[in-house]
Parts: C-alpha cells; structure tokens; sequence
C-alpha cells in the first residue's frame, strides 16, 4: 500500500476508536431532513457561493441575513420588514434577480455597501439547504474562508457535528464535500470520531488540498461561474481561514452568535 494512503487510512482508523463525539456528513443533502437533532450541531456548506457570500457579508459589518427559498418570498419580506436598511440579494441561474439590489458573488458584499445593513437572501441551493435544517436548534455556516472557526465552534458546543452541503438540486457538489472534509480532518485531529461517509469525505479533502483552486475550476458548479464571467469568485470562495466568524443560524436569522 502506498505510504500517503496508509497515512490516511490508519489515521480514518484512529479516529474510530475515540469514543466522545462523533462527526457526520450528509453526502446527498434530501437525507437531512429525516435526521433527529437531539446533541447535534448543522453546519451548512455552500462554498460556491452562498455560505461564502454570508460570511464575508457578516464580516463586514451586516447586521443579519435572512435566508429565503424563492424570489417571491424576498420581496415580500423586503416590503413587509420595518426600516430601510435592507438590501435583497441572490441569483437564479447564478445572475443577479432583476429588481434585487446586489448578485450572490462574495465580492459585491463589501463593507460600503452592507456595513449595518440587513441582507434578505435567495440562492438556487444554499438557501434552500439552510431552510431544510431551519427547525434544528444549532445551525452554523461555513464555506472555506471561516472552516477553522466552525470547528472551533463545534467544539465548544461538544455536540456532533453534521456536515449538510447544500449540494446541486439535491445531489452531490465537490466542493462542498471537500470542505466538509476539511472540517472533519481537523475535527478528527481534535480526536472526534468520524463516520464511515466523513472518512471517506476527509481522504477526499486529502486529495485535493494541495490545490483547491484546480479543484473548484474543475467541478461542475466552478466550471459554470466561470462560463458566467464570476471565475475571480473561485479564488476568493478557496481562501482558507480568512474570517474567524462561524455564523450562527436561528430563528430565521444569520448572525454572528
Ligand atoms: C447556490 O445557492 O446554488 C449558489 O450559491 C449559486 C451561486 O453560485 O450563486
């Protein structure tokens, strides 16, 4: 056996023998939804691009985000929400709805633009995944930029953590799952056990690390951006640890805690 290998595969190994916590990841995100939450804590992961927009709007000083499912519902909510500091951003298509005020690339959240602003959002998946766990008490969001402080997180809240990629219209996204998989590997190295799909995530994480970047250009979601004229968001969803928030999702609002 190839020494990279057998490194991974005796450190999945040790990682099964810790007896506290016990990390998961929910590689096909319908199947979320049926999971009971007693000791559990969500962490939704959408690097392209939804998550990544939230956190980097949350770090520049937006005061909360509100995910919704459909275009319709963000007017709506716009209309019917006291003040004026609201701003209603997404995509369909990954193009910005007309009549919203800013797109869902990470880069337009800028502090200017968001800074004591409430963002009411609507993506094709990220939010959708973040409204399946809505009814769950513990809820985190995480994309590359901040997956050191949602392991943090996770640990001072000692509850096992469930990785949920938002996915593509239900199925498998890459990127997600290596993201997730990066969390497990430093949840695992904190001596969290893994289940048999957050191993397999973790060596998955493995494979790629030495070049996010290549990994994201390559997968179907990053492949699409790029067509759209958003490759310069790639770069930006694959910095790593560039935000120390882990925001927290409840009672239909994004915050920082
Ligand atoms: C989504 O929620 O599907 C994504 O954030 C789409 C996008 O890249 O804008």
């Amino acid at each position: 056996m190839p020494d990279t290998l057998r490194y991974m595969v005796c450190n999945f190994c040790k990682s099964l023998e810790y007896k506290g916590m016990r990390a998961d990841i929910q590689l096909l995100p319908r199947r979320v939804q049926a999971m009971k939450a007693e000791g559990k804590v969500f962490v939704v992961i959408d690097v392209l691009r939804a998550a990544t927009t939230i956190i980097e709007a949350l770090s520049n000083g937006c005061t909360d985000v509100i995910p919704v499912v459909t275009v319709d519902e963000a007017f709506d909510l716009a209309k019917r929400l006291p003040g004026n500091d609201i701003l209603i951003g997404g995509e369909r298509g990954g193009l910005k709805v007309d009549g919203f005020d800013v797109g869902n690339s990470p880069r337009e959240y800028t502090r200017d633009l968001v800074s004591g602003k409430r963002v009411i959002l609507t993506t094709t998946n990220g939010t959708k995944a973040l409204q399946s766990v809505a009814r769950y008490e513990h809820i985190l969001v995480a994309g590359f930029t901040n997956v050191q402080a949602v392991v943090q997180r996770c640990m001072v809240l000692k509850a096992d953590p469930v990785m949920v990629p938002a996915g593509k219209k239900g199925g498998f996204s890459l990127e997600d799952v290596v993201c997730g998989g990066m969390m497990l590997d430093l949840l695992g190295k904190e001596g969290v056990a893994l289940t048999d799909s957050a191993g397999a995530s973790r060596i998955l994480y493995k494979a790629f690390e030495g070049d996010l970047l290549g990994m994201v250009r390559s997968c179907e979601h990053g492949r699409e951006l790029i067509r759209l004229g958003f490759e310069e968001d790639l770069a930006f969803c694959v910095q790593t640890n560039v935000s120390s928030s882990a925001p927290v999702f409840k009672k239909g609002f994004i915050t920082l805690d």
